[in-house]
Protein backbone atom coordinates (compact mmCIF):
# COMPACT_ATOMS: atom_id res chain seq x y z
CA UNK A 1 0.00 0.00 0.00
CA UNK A 2 0.54 3.56 -0.67
CA UNK A 3 1.98 5.35 2.55
CA UNK A 4 -0.48 7.95 3.21
CA UNK A 5 0.31 11.69 3.01
CA UNK A 6 -2.33 14.71 3.73
CA UNK A 7 -3.70 16.49 0.79
CA UNK A 8 -5.60 20.01 0.32
CA UNK A 9 -8.51 17.94 1.34
CA UNK A 10 -7.34 17.95 5.04
CA UNK A 11 -7.43 21.71 5.22
CA UNK A 12 -9.53 23.06 7.10
CA UNK A 13 -10.62 26.91 6.74
CA UNK A 14 -7.86 29.11 4.98
CA UNK A 15 -8.92 32.51 4.33
CA UNK A 16 -6.45 34.79 5.09
CA UNK A 17 -3.53 32.26 6.22
CA UNK A 18 -0.19 32.02 3.97
CA UNK A 19 0.52 29.29 2.11
CA UNK A 20 4.13 28.45 1.28
CA UNK A 21 3.68 25.87 -1.65
CA UNK A 22 6.93 24.39 -3.49
CA UNK A 23 6.24 24.72 -7.11
CA UNK A 24 9.05 23.27 -9.90
CA UNK A 25 9.84 25.93 -12.28
CA UNK A 26 12.95 25.23 -13.52
CA UNK A 27 11.18 26.01 -17.45
CA UNK A 28 13.60 25.56 -20.36
CA UNK A 29 13.72 28.73 -21.45
CA UNK A 30 14.94 30.23 -24.83
CA UNK A 31 14.71 34.39 -25.55
CA UNK A 32 13.09 35.37 -22.42
CA UNK A 33 10.27 33.02 -22.42
CA UNK A 34 9.62 30.03 -21.45
CA UNK A 35 9.34 27.00 -24.48
CA UNK A 36 7.58 24.60 -22.02
CA UNK A 37 5.28 25.34 -19.73
CA UNK A 38 4.11 21.99 -18.61
CA UNK A 39 5.04 22.43 -14.90
CA UNK A 40 3.18 25.51 -14.36
CA UNK A 41 -0.11 23.80 -16.07
CA UNK A 42 0.80 21.31 -13.44
CA UNK A 43 0.52 22.93 -10.61
CA UNK A 44 -2.52 25.69 -11.82
CA UNK A 45 -4.99 23.76 -9.97
CA UNK A 46 -3.35 23.57 -6.47
CA UNK A 47 -2.50 27.42 -6.94
CA UNK A 48 -6.45 28.79 -8.00
CA UNK A 49 -7.66 26.24 -5.34
CA UNK A 50 -5.75 27.79 -2.47
CA UNK A 51 -6.62 31.36 -4.19
CA UNK A 52 -9.94 30.03 -4.39
CA UNK A 53 -10.33 29.45 -0.88
CA UNK A 54 -8.75 32.81 0.46
CA UNK A 55 -5.28 32.03 0.96
CA UNK A 56 -2.05 34.02 0.09
CA UNK A 57 -0.33 31.94 -1.70
CA UNK A 58 3.87 32.47 -2.22
CA UNK A 59 5.28 30.46 -4.64
CA UNK A 60 8.80 28.85 -3.78
CA UNK A 61 11.02 27.43 -6.53
CA UNK A 62 14.77 27.49 -7.65
CA UNK A 63 16.04 28.19 -11.20
CA UNK A 64 19.27 26.31 -12.42
CA UNK A 65 21.64 25.57 -10.22
CA UNK A 66 23.29 29.04 -8.74
CA UNK A 67 24.90 27.20 -5.96
CA UNK A 68 24.50 29.48 -3.16
CA UNK A 69 24.65 32.56 -4.99
CA UNK A 70 22.93 35.26 -5.78
CA UNK A 71 23.10 35.05 -10.17
CA UNK A 72 21.62 37.58 -11.68
CA UNK A 73 20.04 35.04 -14.71
CA UNK A 74 18.95 32.53 -12.33
CA UNK A 75 15.83 34.97 -10.82
CA UNK A 76 13.04 33.29 -11.04
CA UNK A 77 11.47 36.59 -11.71
CA UNK A 78 12.25 35.54 -15.44
CA UNK A 79 9.97 33.19 -15.52
CA UNK A 80 7.31 35.60 -13.57
CA UNK A 81 5.55 36.32 -17.06
CA UNK A 82 4.92 32.88 -18.01
CA UNK A 83 3.46 31.50 -15.04
CA UNK A 84 1.32 34.47 -15.18
CA UNK A 85 0.09 33.71 -18.07
CA UNK A 86 -0.65 30.03 -17.28
CA UNK A 87 -2.45 30.92 -14.17
CA UNK A 88 -4.54 34.07 -15.73
CA UNK A 89 -3.46 36.35 -12.51
CA UNK A 90 -1.28 39.10 -11.69
CA UNK A 91 1.52 37.92 -9.49
CA UNK A 92 3.42 39.61 -7.01
CA UNK A 93 7.28 38.99 -7.29
CA UNK A 94 9.29 39.18 -4.01
CA UNK A 95 12.96 39.68 -4.34
CA UNK A 96 13.80 37.47 -1.34
CA UNK A 97 12.73 34.43 0.76
CA UNK A 98 12.42 35.44 4.29
CA UNK A 99 12.86 38.17 6.44
CA UNK A 100 11.16 41.90 6.21
CA UNK A 101 10.91 41.91 2.42
CA UNK A 102 8.23 38.98 2.60
CA UNK A 103 6.68 40.07 6.09
CA UNK A 104 6.02 43.77 4.16
CA UNK A 105 5.09 42.01 1.04
CA UNK A 106 2.34 39.79 2.74
CA UNK A 107 0.86 42.18 4.48
CA UNK A 108 0.79 43.88 1.03
CA UNK A 109 -0.85 40.42 -0.50
CA UNK A 110 -4.92 40.32 -0.08
CA UNK A 111 -6.88 37.26 0.49
CA UNK A 112 -6.53 34.92 -2.46
CA UNK A 113 -3.26 36.64 -3.98
CA UNK A 114 -0.15 35.31 -5.23
CA UNK A 115 3.66 36.35 -4.41
CA UNK A 116 6.17 34.48 -6.02
CA UNK A 117 9.58 34.06 -3.74
CA UNK A 118 13.45 34.55 -5.69
CA UNK A 119 15.48 31.36 -6.24
CA UNK A 120 15.58 29.62 -3.47
CA UNK A 121 18.65 28.24 -4.60
CA UNK A 122 20.29 31.87 -4.02
CA UNK A 123 21.40 30.96 -0.49
CA UNK A 124 23.74 27.78 0.52
CA UNK A 125 20.87 26.89 3.44
CA UNK A 126 18.66 25.02 0.45
CA UNK A 127 20.58 22.87 -0.78
CA UNK A 128 22.06 22.43 2.37
CA UNK A 129 18.95 21.46 3.88
CA UNK A 130 19.94 23.80 6.76
CA UNK A 131 17.43 23.55 9.60
CA UNK A 132 17.49 27.42 10.60
CA UNK A 133 17.00 28.65 6.81
CA UNK A 134 13.60 26.24 6.75
CA UNK A 135 12.53 27.64 9.60
CA UNK A 136 13.30 31.02 8.11
CA UNK A 137 11.26 30.27 5.51
CA UNK A 138 8.69 28.82 7.71
CA UNK A 139 8.26 31.88 9.91
CA UNK A 140 6.20 33.21 6.89
CA UNK A 141 4.03 30.71 6.66
CA UNK A 142 0.90 28.95 8.58
CA UNK A 143 1.37 25.74 6.18
CA UNK A 144 3.22 23.99 3.20
CA UNK A 145 2.41 22.43 0.24
CA UNK A 146 4.78 20.57 -1.91
CA UNK A 147 3.67 19.95 -5.20
CA UNK A 148 7.36 19.60 -7.01
CA UNK A 149 7.59 15.68 -7.21
CA UNK A 150 10.03 16.73 -10.07
CA UNK A 151 12.26 17.75 -7.28
CA UNK A 152 11.32 15.68 -4.87
CA UNK A 153 14.68 13.45 -5.38
CA UNK A 154 16.74 16.27 -3.54
CA UNK A 155 16.65 16.46 0.16
CA UNK A 156 16.94 20.33 0.31
CA UNK A 157 14.99 23.13 3.00
CA UNK A 158 12.20 24.03 0.70
CA UNK A 159 11.67 20.33 -0.66
CA UNK A 160 12.18 18.23 2.43
CA UNK A 161 13.26 20.45 5.67
CA UNK A 162 9.85 22.99 5.35
CA UNK A 163 8.03 19.57 6.27
CA UNK A 164 9.81 19.71 9.45
CA UNK A 165 8.60 23.24 10.49
CA UNK A 166 4.96 23.85 9.68
CA UNK A 167 2.05 21.64 8.62
CA UNK A 168 2.32 20.09 5.40
CA UNK A 169 0.22 18.89 2.52
CA UNK A 170 0.91 17.64 -0.98
CA UNK A 171 -0.51 19.05 -3.85
CA UNK A 172 -2.90 18.03 -6.75
CA UNK A 173 0.06 17.67 -8.96
CA UNK A 174 2.17 15.45 -6.24
CA UNK A 175 -0.80 13.94 -5.23
CA UNK A 176 -1.57 12.96 -9.21
CA UNK A 177 1.89 11.82 -9.67
CA UNK A 178 2.24 9.14 -6.54
CA UNK A 179 -1.47 8.20 -6.88
CA UNK A 180 0.12 7.24 -10.77
CA UNK A 181 2.92 5.68 -10.06
CA UNK A 182 1.59 3.75 -7.58
CA UNK A 183 -0.52 2.38 -9.79
CA UNK A 184 2.61 1.70 -12.03
CA UNK A 185 5.18 -0.08 -9.59
CA UNK A 186 3.97 0.42 -6.40
CA UNK A 187 0.61 -1.58 -6.50
CA UNK A 188 0.41 -2.36 -10.21
CA UNK A 189 -2.18 -4.78 -11.52
CA UNK A 190 -0.07 -7.39 -13.75
CA UNK A 191 1.43 -8.31 -15.80
CA UNK A 192 3.79 -5.15 -16.26
CA UNK A 193 5.62 -4.08 -19.10
CA UNK A 194 8.74 -1.37 -18.74
CA UNK A 195 10.05 -0.21 -21.49
CA UNK A 196 13.78 1.36 -20.75
CA UNK A 197 15.81 2.88 -23.66
CA UNK A 198 17.89 5.89 -24.10
CA UNK A 199 21.42 6.25 -24.86
CA UNK A 200 23.39 4.39 -22.02
CA UNK A 201 23.06 1.33 -19.84
CA UNK A 202 25.50 2.93 -17.55
CA UNK A 203 22.94 5.99 -16.30
CA UNK A 204 20.05 2.97 -15.73
CA UNK A 205 21.65 0.67 -14.47
CA UNK A 206 20.06 0.76 -11.04
CA UNK A 207 16.83 1.48 -12.75
CA UNK A 208 17.32 -1.98 -14.88
CA UNK A 209 18.08 -3.49 -11.66
CA UNK A 210 15.04 -2.71 -10.07
CA UNK A 211 12.88 -3.16 -12.71
CA UNK A 212 13.84 -6.70 -13.21
CA UNK A 213 12.60 -8.29 -9.81
CA UNK A 214 9.16 -5.71 -10.44
CA UNK A 215 8.26 -6.52 -13.76
CA UNK A 216 7.00 -9.46 -16.14
CA UNK A 217 8.40 -7.89 -19.55
CA UNK A 218 11.76 -5.48 -19.64
CA UNK A 219 11.64 -3.81 -23.22
CA UNK A 220 15.02 -2.50 -23.80
CA UNK A 221 15.66 -0.10 -26.46
CA UNK A 222 18.01 2.84 -27.78
CA UNK A 223 22.08 3.21 -27.58
CA UNK A 224 21.71 0.61 -24.12
CA UNK A 225 20.08 -2.38 -26.00
CA UNK A 226 23.57 -2.69 -28.30
CA UNK A 227 25.39 -3.61 -25.07
CA UNK A 228 23.27 -6.37 -24.05
CA UNK A 229 22.49 -7.59 -27.89
CA UNK A 230 27.01 -7.59 -27.26
CA UNK A 231 26.44 -9.28 -24.39
CA UNK A 232 24.58 -12.34 -25.71
CA UNK A 233 27.31 -12.29 -28.61
CA UNK A 234 25.78 -10.40 -31.27
CA UNK A 235 28.23 -7.96 -33.41
CA UNK A 236 26.93 -4.36 -33.20
CA UNK A 237 29.25 -3.11 -35.66
CA UNK A 238 29.77 0.68 -35.10
CA UNK A 239 26.72 1.36 -32.84
CA UNK A 240 27.20 2.93 -29.63
CA UNK A 241 28.12 0.39 -27.02
CA UNK A 242 29.34 0.11 -24.08
CA UNK A 243 31.18 -3.24 -24.22
CA UNK A 244 33.11 -2.49 -20.72
CA UNK A 245 29.13 -3.23 -19.18
CA UNK A 246 29.23 -6.64 -21.04
CA UNK A 247 29.67 -8.36 -17.55
CA UNK A 248 26.60 -6.36 -15.81
CA UNK A 249 24.06 -6.54 -18.65
CA UNK A 250 24.72 -10.42 -18.48
CA UNK A 251 24.05 -10.16 -14.91
CA UNK A 252 20.91 -7.87 -15.55
CA UNK A 253 19.47 -11.06 -17.26
CA UNK A 254 20.55 -14.07 -15.30
CA UNK A 255 18.60 -11.66 -12.34
CA UNK A 256 15.61 -11.56 -14.93
CA UNK A 257 15.60 -15.28 -15.66
CA UNK A 258 15.15 -16.18 -12.06
CA UNK A 259 12.91 -13.34 -11.35
CA UNK A 260 10.61 -14.34 -13.90
CA UNK A 261 11.01 -11.78 -16.06
CA UNK A 262 11.35 -11.56 -19.92
CA UNK A 263 13.79 -9.29 -21.32
CA UNK A 264 12.77 -8.06 -25.15
CA UNK A 265 15.79 -7.53 -27.47
CA UNK A 266 15.37 -6.67 -30.57
CA UNK A 267 15.91 -8.61 -33.63
CA UNK A 268 15.54 -6.82 -36.05
CA UNK A 269 17.06 -3.70 -36.27
CA UNK A 270 17.33 -0.42 -38.25
CA UNK A 271 20.70 0.41 -39.37
CA UNK A 272 22.45 2.82 -41.36
CA UNK A 273 26.69 3.71 -41.42
CA UNK A 274 26.34 7.43 -40.71
CA UNK A 275 23.87 8.85 -38.01
CA UNK A 276 22.21 11.87 -40.45
CA UNK A 277 18.28 12.23 -41.66
CA UNK A 278 17.01 9.75 -43.76
CA UNK A 279 20.85 8.14 -45.03
CA UNK A 280 21.38 6.76 -48.15
CA UNK A 281 22.96 4.24 -46.67
CA UNK A 282 19.58 3.07 -44.83
CA UNK A 283 18.82 -0.99 -44.36
CA UNK A 284 16.33 -3.24 -42.13
CA UNK A 285 18.38 -6.47 -41.27
CA UNK A 286 18.65 -9.28 -38.90
CA UNK A 287 20.17 -7.98 -35.46
CA UNK A 288 23.16 -11.01 -36.74
CA UNK A 289 23.49 -8.99 -39.79
CA UNK A 290 24.72 -6.25 -38.93
CA UNK A 291 27.47 -4.96 -40.62
CA UNK A 292 31.14 -4.15 -39.34
CA UNK A 293 30.95 -0.05 -40.66
CA UNK A 294 27.18 0.08 -39.78
CA UNK A 295 25.32 1.41 -36.72
CA UNK A 296 22.09 0.25 -34.95
CA UNK A 297 19.59 3.40 -34.82
CA UNK A 298 16.20 1.58 -34.27
CA UNK A 299 14.14 -0.98 -33.41
CA UNK A 300 13.12 -2.74 -36.77
CA UNK A 301 9.44 -2.97 -37.82
CA UNK A 302 9.01 -6.83 -36.82
CA UNK A 303 10.40 -6.39 -33.32
CA UNK A 304 7.56 -3.32 -32.77
CA UNK A 305 5.09 -5.42 -33.71
CA UNK A 306 6.29 -8.39 -31.42
CA UNK A 307 6.44 -5.94 -28.77
CA UNK A 308 3.01 -4.27 -29.17
CA UNK A 309 1.84 -8.09 -28.95
CA UNK A 310 3.43 -8.23 -25.31
CA UNK A 311 1.83 -5.06 -24.39
CA UNK A 312 -1.22 -6.36 -25.80
CA UNK A 313 -0.41 -9.09 -23.08
CA UNK A 314 -0.24 -6.48 -20.04
CA UNK A 315 -2.11 -4.65 -17.58
CA UNK A 316 0.64 -2.09 -16.87
CA UNK A 317 2.84 -0.18 -18.53
CA UNK A 318 6.22 1.95 -17.13
CA UNK A 319 7.77 3.93 -19.72
CA UNK A 320 11.18 5.29 -19.92
CA UNK A 321 13.37 6.45 -22.58
CA UNK A 322 13.13 6.26 -26.52
CA UNK A 323 13.78 2.96 -28.36
CA UNK A 324 15.64 4.50 -31.11
CA UNK A 325 17.36 7.85 -32.07
CA UNK A 326 13.81 9.07 -32.49
CA UNK A 327 15.20 13.02 -33.22
CA UNK A 328 16.25 11.89 -36.23
CA UNK A 329 14.06 10.62 -39.02
CA UNK A 330 13.35 7.36 -39.74
CA UNK A 331 14.77 6.45 -36.10
CA UNK A 332 11.80 7.80 -34.59
CA UNK A 333 9.77 4.89 -36.49
CA UNK A 334 9.59 2.21 -33.35
CA UNK A 335 8.99 4.90 -30.70
CA UNK A 336 6.32 6.28 -32.70
CA UNK A 337 5.03 3.16 -33.28
CA UNK A 338 4.93 1.38 -30.04
CA UNK A 339 4.07 4.52 -28.18
CA UNK A 340 0.64 4.64 -30.12
CA UNK A 341 -0.01 1.08 -29.41
CA UNK A 342 0.22 1.63 -26.04
CA UNK A 343 -1.71 4.69 -26.15
CA UNK A 344 -4.93 2.73 -27.82
CA UNK A 345 -4.66 0.03 -25.86
CA UNK A 346 -4.59 2.87 -22.63
CA UNK A 347 -7.64 4.59 -24.64
CA UNK A 348 -9.49 0.99 -24.45
CA UNK A 349 -8.91 0.36 -20.64
CA UNK A 350 -6.89 -2.21 -21.05
CA UNK A 351 -3.45 -0.90 -19.95
CA UNK A 352 -2.41 1.42 -17.06
CA UNK A 353 0.68 3.52 -18.82
CA UNK A 354 2.48 6.19 -16.90
CA UNK A 355 5.99 7.36 -18.65
CA UNK A 356 8.17 9.51 -17.57
CA UNK A 357 11.73 11.51 -18.06
CA UNK A 358 12.58 14.59 -20.35
CA UNK A 359 13.14 12.68 -23.85
CA UNK A 360 10.44 10.51 -22.98
CA UNK A 361 7.80 13.33 -22.97
CA UNK A 362 8.79 14.75 -25.61
CA UNK A 363 9.35 11.04 -27.60
CA UNK A 364 5.03 11.17 -26.34
CA UNK A 365 4.49 14.69 -27.92
CA UNK A 366 6.35 13.67 -30.85
CA UNK A 367 4.06 10.46 -31.30
CA UNK A 368 0.99 12.53 -30.93
CA UNK A 369 0.05 10.36 -28.19
CA UNK A 370 1.18 12.52 -24.70
CA UNK A 371 -2.41 12.59 -23.70
CA UNK A 372 -3.49 9.32 -24.64
CA UNK A 373 -1.01 7.55 -21.95
CA UNK A 374 -2.62 7.32 -18.49
CA UNK A 375 -0.19 9.66 -16.68
CA UNK A 376 3.07 11.48 -18.42
CA UNK A 377 5.15 12.67 -15.24
CA UNK A 378 7.35 16.25 -15.81
CA UNK A 379 9.50 14.98 -13.52
CA UNK A 380 12.95 13.44 -14.98
CA UNK A 381 15.50 12.52 -12.20
CA UNK A 382 12.80 12.29 -9.41
CA UNK A 383 11.37 10.25 -12.12
CA UNK A 384 14.26 8.00 -12.75
CA UNK A 385 15.64 7.78 -9.09
CA UNK A 386 11.54 6.21 -8.53
CA UNK A 387 12.16 3.83 -11.01
CA UNK A 388 15.23 2.78 -9.74
CA UNK A 389 12.97 1.92 -6.49
CA UNK A 390 14.78 4.91 -4.13
CA UNK A 391 13.02 6.80 -1.80
CA UNK A 392 12.57 10.19 -2.48
CA UNK A 393 12.91 12.51 0.26
CA UNK A 394 10.63 15.59 -0.64
CA UNK A 395 7.76 12.57 -0.92
CA UNK A 396 9.08 10.69 2.62
CA UNK A 397 8.96 14.13 4.35
CA UNK A 398 5.19 14.31 3.55
CA UNK A 399 4.01 10.66 4.40
CA UNK A 400 6.05 10.79 8.12
C1 LIG B 1 14.41 19.28 -12.84
O1 LIG B 1 14.44 20.21 -13.66
O2 LIG B 1 14.49 18.07 -13.15
C2 LIG B 1 14.16 19.62 -11.40
O3 LIG B 1 13.75 20.93 -11.27
C3 LIG B 1 15.39 19.35 -10.56
O4 LIG B 1 16.44 20.20 -10.91
P1 LIG B 1 17.91 19.87 -10.41
O5 LIG B 1 18.36 18.65 -11.16
O6 LIG B 1 18.74 21.09 -10.69
O7 LIG B 1 17.82 19.56 -8.93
Amino acid sequence: MMASFRTLDDLGDIAGKVALVRVDLNLPMKDGSATDVTRVEAVKPTILELTEKGAKVLLLAHYGRPKGQRHSTMSTSFVQGDVEEVLGKEIMFIPEVMGPVVEQSIGILRNGDIGLLDNVRFWPGEEANDSEFAKGIAAHGDFYVNDAFSAAHRAHASTEGLAHHLPAYAGRAMEAELKALDAALGNPETPVAAVVGGAKVSTKLDVLENLVGRVQHLIIGGGMANTFLAARGVDVGKSLCEHDLTATANKIMDTADHAGCTVHLPYDVVVAKEFAANPASLRTCNVHEVGPDEMILDVGPQAVEALGDVLKTCRTLVWNGPLGAFETEPFDAATVALARTAAALTQDGSLTSVAGGGDTVAALAHAGVKDDFTFVSTAGGAFLEWMEGKDLPGVAALTA
